[in-house]
């Protein structure tokens, strides 16, 4: 009894937005505040995305340059990849000191100009957060393994003997060969869950937890709006670290959260954790006071299995399985990102028919689980390419784009592991693809065959009204006028058809239902009418269906989608 007592008089000494935010699964919150449920997220590295001076390498004035691009695209946050100062030896993941910015980059005023240019146009910025591990250049570890007495010695793991686990639990199996390394000036063996330039760090020590929270809050103070927390099942790994069943903290996520949200009441943490559905309720929190979002890894492989075979019941299982979420909690939905596609989850049949299919040669593949190709090339057809991104903006969640997928960029798979999908983006038909006027790009731009900058680049496709780029910036203003799809319920609904997905939305009195073909064959779907008279197409004036002996009776070409309201074609 007494604690809504003491929750009100909270909400009177502390102010009302922030209470409204720490107030947690009502319908309220959902509808007004959570802007991060119903928004389009872009995710780009500046290294490779525009650069400015001619030095062939992406910098802050260069993305400045492109910030119209991506609101004209309908782009809400976007998610930069890590841009503090690192060797670079993983893409940034790799991190040297967390309050900097890499010089390559730009220094603090260029990104504190591109804050207030991003924010000038209404876009939310989220920035990785690495904080699983450091570089083995980072000044901690530098001192850790020096001197036994030093601070940061704890701050990392170490070990006198190799541990007998040491080759399990690889993350990069086939290139990475242990956990754990041993450290020829510590002379102790130091646990690295990833690879051993980038030792983890040791969140069984208080004050490794308080140093990850001053580095949120400082970001928090630079203007940033969330972050996309890496490598998140391993930073809560506590208790004896490297076993094969670690013991979790989820206390840990609970407290970064509350930490974050008193800094930033509409702050949100976006969690890297590919894990089973089950597993989801903890990173989220039972009462949505865990991480606010999580990409829906489980979903995007079965959804690739889904794309190769046509046969989606896999997949709809999986819809199923991640349904049960906290209303205040939302999932990142995605087709391909800055890695190789995990298919790790998937049986060992179904991965071989995504691999048949899309990655049938092994330099296609990666880490004996998964493709590191982009999209375009994999699908290879445009009907399917508009079918998968018309799933990526209508399945339940918040959708993340990849720079370069709006056009259909290919990959580079000369190039080693994950950067195969790095490669500057393409924005004209001219030198190095309008990317840099330096003679060589830091990173080669794709220049030979179906994907290359002259036959894919943004300037031809912002003039072609049928381009790759213009349908994705029509269906982006499409999923905006459908509020139901992050903000209300689902269904999966039948539809009369093995190869047909049909869900159903409902928000406010305003009902949605969308349709996808998996088969390349045209189908035939019959849809339960309910008490609905009437299914408005939102992308044709000629595709209004109306029901008959209580059904909606409607044909899909192979590889079709459709989108409809119900009843009503705005309300
Ligand atoms: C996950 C990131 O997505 C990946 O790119 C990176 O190599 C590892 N975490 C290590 O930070």
């Amino acid at each position: 009894m007494l604690k809504p007592a003491l929750n009100a008089l909270l909400c009177l000494i502390f102010t009302i937005p922030l209470c409204q935010a720490q107030k947690t699964g009502s319908e309220d919150i959902v509808k007004d505040n959570l802007w991060f449920k119903n928004s389009v997220i872009y995710n780009l590295e500046i290294g490779v995305f525009k650069d400015s001076d001619g030095d062939g390498r992406g910098d802050f004035d260069g993305l400045v340059q492109k910030l119209d691009y991506l609101k004209t695209l309908g782009v809400d946050a976007i998610w930069l990849a890590p841009f503090q100062p690192s060797p670079g030896e993983d893409d940034g993941y790799d991190i040297a000191d967390y309050y900097g910015i890499d010089r390559k980059f730009g220094n603090g005023g260029n990104f504190t100009e591109f804050m207030f240019q991003a924010k000038k146009r209404g876009i939310r910025v989220i920035m990785d957060l690495v904080i699983n591990h450091t570089s083995d250049t980072h000044p901690w570890f530098q001192s850790a393994r020096k001197d036994k007495n030093s601070k940061y010695r704890s701050w990392y793991i170490w070990s006198k003997e190799l541990p007998k686990d040491w080759n399990k639990g690889m993350v990069f199996p086939g290139v990475q060969k242990g956990i754990w390394s041993f450290d020829s000036t510590a002379k102790e063996y130091y646990y690295h869950r990833f690879y051993d330039f980038q030792p983890d760090l040791n969140y069984n020590n208080p004050d490794v937890r308080q140093e990850s929270q001053r580095v949120i809050g400082y970001w928090i103070n630079q203007g940033i709006d969330g972050f996309r927390l890496d490598a998140v099942p391993f930073i809560i790994e506590v208790g004896k670290i490297g076993s094969e069943n670690p013991e979790l903290d989820f206390k840990l996520l609970k407290d970064m959260r509350t930490f974050a949200q008193w800094r930033k009441s509409d702050i949100v943490i976006l969690g890297e954790a590919n894990v089973e559905p089950k597993q989801s309720k903890f990173y989220f929190g039972e009462n949505a006071d865990g991480i606010h979002m999580m990409f829906n890894f489980f979903s995007n492989q079965h959804l690739f299995y889904a794309l190769a075979s046509g046969d989606l019941k896999p997949f709809v299982t999986a819809i199923k399985e991640t349904q049960d979420i906290p209303k205040a909690s939302q999932w990142a939905n995605f087709l391909r990102n800055h890695d190789e596609i995990d298919l790790g989850r998937l049986t060992d049949k179904q991965r071989e028919q995504v691999y048949k299919r899309m990655g049938p040669d092994t330099s296609m593949q990666l880490y004996d689980r998964g493709i590191r190709r982009r999209l375009a090339p994999m699908l290879g057809n445009r009907k399917q390419l508009e079918l998968a991104n018309s799933l990526l903006f209508s399945l339940p969640g918040a959708p993340v784009i990849r720079y370069g997928e709006e056009i259909g960029m290919g990959d580079d798979l000369s190039l080693k592991e994950r950067l195969s999908v790095r490669t500057p983006m393409q924005w004209t038909n001219e030198k190095n693809a309008g990317f840099t006027t330096a003679d060589t790009a830091f990173r080669p731009v794709i220049n030979k065959g179906d994907y290359s900058y002259e036959k894919v680049n943004v300037a031809q496709q912002s003039r072609d009204p049928q381009s790759l780029l213009n349908w994705t910036t029509r269906i982006i203003k499409l999923r905006k006028e459908c509020p139901e799809i992050g903000l209300g319920t689902y269904s999966l609904v039948e539809s009369g058809s093995e190869s047909i997905l049909a869900i159903r939305y409902e928000y406010e009195g305003k009902s949605l239902v969308i349709l996808h073909n998996f088969s390349s064959q045209p189908q035939k779907a019959v849809l339960s009418a309910d008490k609905s008279s009437r299914l408005y197409d939102l992308m044709s004036e000629k595709g209004d269906v109306t029901a008959a002996n209580g059904k909606f009776s409607l044909s899909m070409e192979g590889y079709g989608y459709k989108w409809f309201r119900v009843d009503h074609v705005i309300r």
